[in-house]
């Protein structure tokens, strides 16, 4: 039994990119599934504990730290599943068109898609461990950048992700030197599947409102 239901590791159909390998890729993919099943142990965990209606005091702390794990492991695989679905299987086209509903969200929010990309190349550059995630508020439309740390803290709740950037030094270790995090994030934007970005944007918001 398992309270948040029973997670499959996604398939990804995603080699070529450019500057990120496909060994690159083939590791990642396997950490991402120890977050899949992961996630299910934990809640699986957790049910047993909460079957009898009651945690007991003695039981405090395991189940304290299942619950806390429980949120970096399922964090760590959804946001692993839109990281994936953001690249582009042989490599993208580079910057967003300017002509996009993304660049125009973009402008409207920050004034120019360079100044959201400066801001949110910047955050993929912050020292620590967690990822670049750029969201829609979907009580407006607009798009602000956020640092999360690990995989759990710093997420908005209730904002829309539409573009996520794993800048974790395992999403570049076997491509790049751990200093050299600023060319692997030049590599990842020039993989970014933006059709997929853009299909996470709220067509009902439009960029056109997102100045509200
Ligand atoms: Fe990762």
């Amino acid at each position: 039994m398992s309270f948040i239901g029973s997670y499959k590791a996604k398939q990804f159909n995603l080699s070529g990119l450019k500057g990120i390998s496909d060994q690159t890729l083939e590791m990642h993919f396997k950490l991402y599934e120890g977050y899949v099943k992961e996630s299910n142990k934990l809640s699986e965990k957790i049910s047993e504990f909460i079957k009898d209606g009651n945690v007991d005091q003695d039981e405090m702390p395991a189940y304290s730290e299942l619950s806390r794990r429980l949120g970096f492991e399922f964090n760590g695989m959804v946001l692993h599943e839109y990281y994936f679905e953001n690249l582009m299987s042989g490599g993208g086209i580079g910057d967003s068109n300017r002509n996009s509903q993304f660049a125009r969200a973009a402008e409207s929010s920050f004034g120019s898609y360079e100044i959201w990309k400066a801001d949110f190349v910047g955050i993929g550059k912050m020292r620590g461990v967690g990822w670049a995630i750029c969201y829609e508020n979907p009580a407006n439309g607009r798009l602000s950048n956020h640092w999360i740390t690990l995989h759990e803290t710093g997420n908005v709740a209730g904002f829309n992700p539409i573009l996520v950037m794993d800048v974790w030094e395992h999403a570049f270790l076997l491509d790049y030197k751990p200093a050299e995090r600023p060319k692997y994030i030049e590599a990842f934007f020039s993989n970014i599947n933006w059709p997929a970005v853009e299909s996470r944007l709220r067509r009902d918001l439009g960029a056109q409102t997102a100045g509200a």
